[in-house]
Parts: C-alpha cells; structure tokens; sequence
C-alpha cells in the first residue's frame, strides 16, 4: 500500500501533520494554521524589538507547545544604520520630485498619522539584528531569513536550539546557504509574491533540490502555491513542503485591508507585477496607479533600496488614510488567479490537504487497486 504522500521528513522533523507554512504577517492566520495541522512563519520585519517579543509572547499563548517560526531579513545593501528622518532625508532628488508631482497630479493628501509601519527590517543593517536579539532570546522554534544568507547566525541559533532557514531564489544562493549549513532551504520562484528572482517555480526547485541532495538538506518549495495541485506538484519536484503567502491574505482570519482582499479575490496572475517601484528590489505586487506611474516614460528608475520603500511608505499610508483605492497595492503572486473566495485559514489548509490527495488518487488510482 502506498505510504500518505503528503506525510514528508519535514512532518516528522517539526511534528506537523501537514507539509504546509504559511508565511504570513497576520498573528490569527498563522494560530489558525498552527493548529489546524500546518506550520507558520510569521513575517516581523515591520516591527520594533519590543513588539516582536510580545507578538511572539502571545503566539506561544495561542499554539500552546506546537512549533512556529519567525522570518526576518538581512539586506546587503542597505546603509548600516539611520532612523527614518534620516533616511528620508537622503531619498535621491529626481525621485524624491517625480512622487511629490505625483502627489499634486493625483491629489493625494498627507497621512493623517505617522505610519505604524515603515517596513524597519528593510531600511538599515542595524534594525534587523536587534530584532534577532529577541528571536534568538526567545528560542523560537525556526528562523527564517527571507533575504540574505543566515550563516553569521547559525553557530547561535544551533547553540539556543533554533533552526534556521534561509529563502533563496538562484541556485547560487542555495548552494552558499546549504554549505553554510542552514537545516532547511525555501527555493522560491518568480511566481510568488515579494521579492523574487527570475527563475520559475518550477525550475528552482528542482535545481535547488538537484543541489541538496548530498547534504540531504530539505527543500521547501514556494512561489505561486495556492492549490493542492500546487501542493502535489511540490512534493513531486522533490520539495519537503510548501512556502505559501498569497493564499492567506484573504483568509477570514487575515487583517488585510478589506479593498485588498476585493483585488486579491478578482485579480488574476496577469494583475501582477514584478518590478522595483514598490521596494527598490523586484517584488511581484498587486498592479495598481503607483505601477502604472513608475512604468511611464517620463519615470525615472526606481530608488535604490530602502529609499523606494520610503517613497512608496509615503503613499502607502496616504491610500490606507484616505481610501485612494487605486493607489492601494500588496505583494501577491501569480497564484492568484485560484484564490477566489474567502476561508477560514483551517479550511485552506484542510482543502489543500484533500486536493493534494485527490491528485494523487488521480494520478495512481485508488489505494486498494495496488494492493
Ligand atoms: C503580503 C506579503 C508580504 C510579504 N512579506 C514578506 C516579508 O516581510 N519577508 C519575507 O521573507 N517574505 C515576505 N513575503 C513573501 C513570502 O514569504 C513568500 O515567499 C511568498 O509569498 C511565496 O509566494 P506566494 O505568495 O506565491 O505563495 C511576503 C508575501 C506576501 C504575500
């Protein structure tokens, strides 16, 4: 008899019953994936040390003794420190300008309120390793760097019982990551939401699992994944599991703003976009006016990291203040187009589950034939 083809090592290695994380901001979307079988990795780059120690705080709360993770980011090329004022400060003239005539062309208001979240981990060096103070303090049960390599901080993390992964999206990476010793690699494809290379999902996973196999490192698949087709897919590629961020945010459970989860629930592959405007790295996002703006040939590039979250922050707030629904934006990959209705998050993780194995029942036929 064929052996639960969704029971994988990463299963038994973090005691879940089902091989997908979902990477999510929102704390009730990753309890509600917790403890409906799966795992989570909730992303805390937006967020001061103190908060993330109580967000932490209050997920152990809700998944009493089950494993979570926390995803961070290490950019490179970043300055090394600088508070907000500062930075913005040094936002590049012609840009700096092109977005301030935007704003009278299109009539947007100031923000009413400082913006709670200006994206901390991704606009100096510094930020992100006092927020790794307090993962690395807490013991989390997984790291997860979802940019830069995490090698200058698995020596600790092993020491404090931490695992540590490490995203990755060419194959180069992957190699530097897994000789480095990282317990898990994600190999993400241009087809998934954020910050992305371009190579496809599936192409990258197969070469990054091409890559482990000596190590015998798992690999996690990500990029574009909504479906238990997706799922199947996975796992058929050699990956351990599934990455997925897309498929949360119109979960019943997810904070998103309710104008987003519209876009998300209508929009398909095709109303995304890879491109820089929106962080100074290509990202693939929801297509709306600030796009649009950037793609025009009066435009000039993009800023360089993090001088283009800065401007895009800006007007980030201004959209959420005044309901400028065109201006409104979210990272969203191309499996998009499968994301059409609202669930609660145990309900995604059940159908994707039953899908996976319909798929499977498909492909080889009932169980009972084999036997
Ligand atoms: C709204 C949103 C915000 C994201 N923010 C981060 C982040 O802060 N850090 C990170 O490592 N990845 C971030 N990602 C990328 C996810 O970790 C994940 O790699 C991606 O969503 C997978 O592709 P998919 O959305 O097609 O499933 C974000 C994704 C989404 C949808």
């Amino acid at each position: 008899m064929r052996k639960n083809p969704l029971h994988t090592k990463l299963c038994d290695q973090l005691g879940i019953e089902y091989p997908i994380i979902a990477f999510t901001h929102c704390k009730d979307v990753a309890a509600a994936v917790i403890n409906a079988g799966g795992f989570a990795v909730l992303g805390q780059t937006q967020h001061a040390p103190d908060v993330i120690d109580q967000n932490i705080s209050w997920l152990r709360e809700k998944v009493g003794s089950k494993p979570f993770g926390i995803d961070l980011v290490f950019p490179a090329s970043v300055p090394a420190s600088g508070t907000i004022d500062e930075l913005r400060a040094l936002i590049p003239g012609e840009q700096f300008e092109f977005v301030e005539d935007m704003k009278k062309r299109h009539e947007i208001p100031p923000w009413r309120n400082e913006p709670e979240d200006w994206n901390l981990g991704w606009l100096n060096k510094e930020t992100p390793q006092k927020q790794l103070e307090v993962v690395l303090e807490n013991r989390v049960p997984v790291l997860a760097s979802g940019l830069g390599n995490p090698d200058f901080v698995l020596k600790r993390a092993h020491e404090q019982g931490v695992l540590v992964w490490g995203l990755v999206g060419k194959p180069r990476q992957a190699k530097a990551e897994i000789e480095a010793g990282v317990d898990a690699v994600i190999a993400q494809g241009y087809d998934a939401a954020g910050h992305t290379g371009k190579i496809g999902t599936f192409s990258i996973v197969p070469q990054v699992v091409e890559i482990a196999k000596e190590s015998g490192t798992p690999v996690i698949a990500a990029g574009g994944i909504t479906t238990g087709r997706h799922l199947a897919a996975s796992i058929a590629l050699g990956a351990v599991g599934v990455w997925t961020g897309t498929v949360w945010l119109t979960s019943r459970e997810s904070d998103v703003n309710m104008h987003i989860k519209e876009k998300l629930l209508a929009a398909k592959a095709t109303d995304t976009e890879h491109s820089a405007c929106v962080s100074g790295f290509t990202m693939r996002t929801l297509k709306s006016k600030w796009h649009e703006e950037w793609a025009s040939p009066s435009a000039p590039p993009p800023a360089p990291a993090p001088y283009q979250i800065l401007l895009f922050g800006d007007i980030k707030a201004s959209a959420f203040d005044h309901d400028l629904k065109d201006f409104m934006t979210e990272a969203a990959g191309q499996g998009v187009d499968f994301v059409d209705q609202i669930k609660p998050a145990r309900q995604i993780v059940m159908d994707m589950a039953d899908e996976a194995f319909e798929v499977f029942d498909d492909i080889y036929g009932d169980e009972d034939e084999d036997e």
